[in-house]
């Protein structure tokens, strides 16, 4: 009988088990009602009396030691199964990534929501376009300085037909197709003939909004551009106007908001003034309407126009304008939970 059981032992020690299942497979075999073990202890019965304490001695060992081996067995197989349970079968292969938007579009589509909420339509004209729709219309005398090479793409051989230097353009082809009450919003690219540096580029995006009705005042601009100015950078936000010029408002003016940045106590991004510039705005000159064949004595209207650069890097602080247009992985990555 000792021989049997040290060559149970030996198995014992052996034993392997690849799953919960096999290791209570085992258990049943060795350590079970009628398994081996039990076995051996009814026939110890028959050990003589002067072996009974060694042969005794043996058993024991050999149980104790087969119940640590199947619980080590079952214990290692149980931790195999959890991890095979934590697989999520349903889950996708590979997530897709998505692209992402570009900040520029993102800040565009915020300033188009927001006056479409106000009632704004959205127009849009060429970039490719002519003297009349960009200068002409707008009330650019034939000598304005604005037409000049330094400021305006030509097209070669075609010296009337121009690449927009604003979006007001955009304002003429609605007025001359649409009669009041008008009211869009135009955002679009582009072009002026500028060195390439951090602050200026060759093409920017713009956004115009016109409005045209009877009893048009300059208390409707300042009130949708205040509420524009508190939708984009906050309800805290302040506003002013400074009187300027343009050659299709009167009056005209530029409009500052609070620095975004010092919150108006003054900073390097600010100049220490505590207000920075987004926009021109003013009341739509009388000579544009009429030029665009809307009549001036009975309709009044206001127009803004604004860079969604300079919008963009008031809300994304981004230093170098050449960055919009570099494809740059690192900085469009930047913006993908802006989307
Ligand atoms: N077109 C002007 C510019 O490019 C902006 C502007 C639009 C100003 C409409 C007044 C009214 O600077």
């Amino acid at each position: 009988m000792t021989d049997k059981i040290e060559g149970l032992l030996k198995e014992v020690d052996g034993l392997q088990a690849s799953s919960a299942k096999e290791a209570e497979a085992l258990r049943v075999k060795y350590l079970g009602k009628k398994g081996i073990i039990n076995d051996l202890m009814a026939d110890f019965r028959n050990v003589p009396a002067d072996q009974k304490k060694a042969v005794g001695m043996k058993l024991n060992e050999l149980k104790n030691k087969a119940q640590e081996k199947i619980n080590a067995l079952k214990e290692a197989a149980d931790t195999q199964d959890h991890v095979a349970d934590d697989i999520d079968l349903t889950r996708t292969a590979y997530p897709v990534a998505l692209g992402t938007r570009h900040p520029l579009t993102i800040v565009k589509n915020e300033i188009v929501d927001i006056f479409s909420r106000l009632g704004f339509t959205l127009a849009e004209g060429p970039e490719v376009e002519d003297d009349w729709h960009v200068y002409s219309s707008m009330n650019f005398a034939d000598d304005h300085p604005a037409r000049d090479m330094q400021d305006t793409f030509f097209v070669e051989a075609h010296p009337d037909i121009v690449l927009r230097s604003h979006t007001s353009s955009v304002q003429a082809r609605v007025m001359e197709r649409q009669q009041p009450p008008i009211r869009v919003i135009c955002p679009g690219r582009v072009y002026r003939n500028e060195a390439i540096s951090a602050r200026a580029h060759c093409f920017f995006h713009q956004v115009e909004g016109l409005y045209v009705d009877r009893n048009v005042s300059f208390t409707d601009l300042k009130q949708v551009l205040l509420l524009f100015a508190q939708e984009m950078f906050g309800k805290e936000t302040k506003i002013r106007l400074r009187p300027s010029y343009f050659p299709f408002t009167e009056p005209s003016a530029e409009m500052d908001i609070s620095c975004d940045i010092c919150g108006g106590k003054g900073c390097s991004f600010c100049k220490y003034t505590g207000w920075v510039e987004i926009l021109g705005c003013g009341m739509v000159d009388p000579a544009v309407l009429d030029a665009n064949g809307i009549d001036s004595r009975i309709y009044t209207g206001y127009a803004f126009g604004m860079g969604i650069e300079r919008i963009t890097n008031l809300k994304y602080k981004v230093k170098d304008l050449r960055m919009f247009s570099e494809n740059d992985l690192r900085f469009l990555e930047e913006f993908t939970s802006a989307n």
